[in-house]
């Protein structure tokens, strides 16, 4: 008698050593990109999906066979219904710890990219320095002596927070529970939401899009902020007012934006943000590292092998740990 493998979708190209991880128990199909559909197509009669599709009610009614959705990344709250999960019995699994310095370190590259315009630069060189009466560029500014404003200080915030102390920046956070140990090493100290916001010479999001935390940073928010300063966004776009954002840059209420998420994905070409000079623009690339992908694939490859085999995957989220049944395959 044949025995059928267990199929496993990936959205994305996953690192050789997961693909053999994961061919040595199933099939393994790659759709990447964003068609829906075509993702769909192959989800009939999946039993894993590695990836980080929005799985709702919707999605799952068309999943009878799923046992495992493998998040590839740490923030799936926004795009998983952990409790419609939870109710089928589907394991739902994500990443923490394996790309923290991977997004830490594209943070302090924006905030270098902003304080010294190396987008612009770039362009200068390219396009206008070798003319004789070329308009010099702007002065750019120090980081060091600076004053880094960390919104949410966990994994990722943490990480941030080591590599600016060694640029010489000063460290404040605001999260809804304190960071114990961040505050003991003396690398960052609380304030309120609002100090943090009218202290900041440069502002970074490290927190997950939650309905507490959707547009956390809006047109109050921007307005509380030095006109000098500059906003990055490593977390989710939905944590932005991306309307209140384009007018506080268009106006000058903050001097510019270091953006690698948006609130629709990818950013539409109409948006106004692609004209604006005072923003520097990457397309969700925080933990696009070999190593951090090699890292995160391992980790899902693991899991999705472990609940194939009838175990408990590691990396479960806090939601479900202690809760889940395993589901019979
Ligand atoms: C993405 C991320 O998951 O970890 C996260 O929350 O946003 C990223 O790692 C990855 O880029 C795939 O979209």
């Amino acid at each position: 008698m044949m025995v059928l493998r267990p199929k496993v979708v990936s959205q994305f190209k996953l690192h050789p050593d997961a693909m053999k991880i994961l061919e040595e128990v199933a099939k393994v199909v790659v759709v990447p990109g964003f068609s829906h559909e075509d993702l769909m197509a192959e989800m009939s009669d999946a039993d894993a999906l590695i990836g980080a599709a929005r799985v709702d009610e919707a999605f799952l009614n068309r999943t009878p066979r799923l046992k495992i959705v493998a998040s590839f990344g740490v923030g799936y709250q926004d795009r998983v219904d952990v409790e419609a999960c939870t109710r089928r019995g589907i394991f739902v699994t994500y990443t923490p710890n394996v790309l923290s310095g991977t997004v830490a370190e594209l943070t302090i590259g924006l905030i270098i990219c902003l304080a010294r315009a190396i987008p612009l630069a770039d362009a200068y060189v390219r396009r206008r320095w070798w003319r004789p009466r070329a308009k010099p560029l702007s002065l750019g500014v120090d980081i060091e002596g600076k004053t880094l404003g960390i919104l949410g200080l966990g994994r990722i915030g943490y990480e941030v927070a080591k590599r600016a102390k060694a640029f010489g920046m000063g460290i404040l956070y605001y999260d809804i529970v304190r960071n114990q140990k961040a505050e003991e090493e003396g690398l960052a100290s609380y304030v309120p939401f609002d100090e943090l916001l009218r202290a900041s010479d440069f502002l970074t999001i490290h927190v997950p899009l939650i309905p507490e935390t959707r547009k956390m940073i809006g047109e109050r928010e921007l307005r509380l902020m030095k006109k000098t300063a500059y906003l990055i966004n490593m977390a989710r776009g939905g944590v932005i007012d991306e309307e209140a954002l384009c007018k506080a840059l268009a106006e000058g209420w903050i001097a510019g934006a270091g953006l690698d998420v948006f609130a629709k994905e990818p950013l539409p070409k109409d948006s106004p943000l692609i004209k604006m000079k005072n923003v520097v623009l990457t397309p969700h690339i925080g933990s696009a590292t070999v190593e951090a992908r090699r890292r995160m694939a391992l980790m899902n490859a693991t899991d999705v092998v472990r609940v194939l085999r009838g175990e408990e995957p590691i990396n479960i989220v806090p939601e479900q740990r202690g809760r889940l049944p395993l589901k019979a395959s």
